[in-house]
């Protein structure tokens, strides 16, 4: 069971028994985090600071990582829709 934990304007938590990505977590929660292009790494707005456990989650892939630089994000941040974590993982939104 992994356990994600979401902080920002709502704070949420949720268990997955699978591998899941960050933002249907977000959903499941529930938390209010804004994904505007549907999960399809094109807005950018779904954007988290992992705080703790990002050794958990997958490498971000080419459409993740063209994003990110866009938007020149940190090295702690990544794409929501694109994150899937296999491990306790807590982002802030
Ligand atoms: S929902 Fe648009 S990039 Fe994640």
């Amino acid at each position: 069971m992994t356990t994600l934990k979401f902080h920002g304007k709502v704070e949420g938590t949720t268990e997955c028994e699978r591998e899941s990505s960050l933002l249907s977590a977000a959903l499941q929660a529930p938390v209010p985090l804004t994904h505007r292009c549907g999960g399809h790494a094109r807005c950018g707005t779904c954007i988290v600071t992992v705080e703790a456990g990002a050794e958990h989650l997958s490498p971000p892939g080419t459409a993740e990582a063209r994003v990110l630089q866009v938007l020149k994000a940190a090295p702690d941040q990544r794409l929501a829709c694109q994150a899937w974590a296999n491990g306790d993982v807590s982002v802030r939104y």
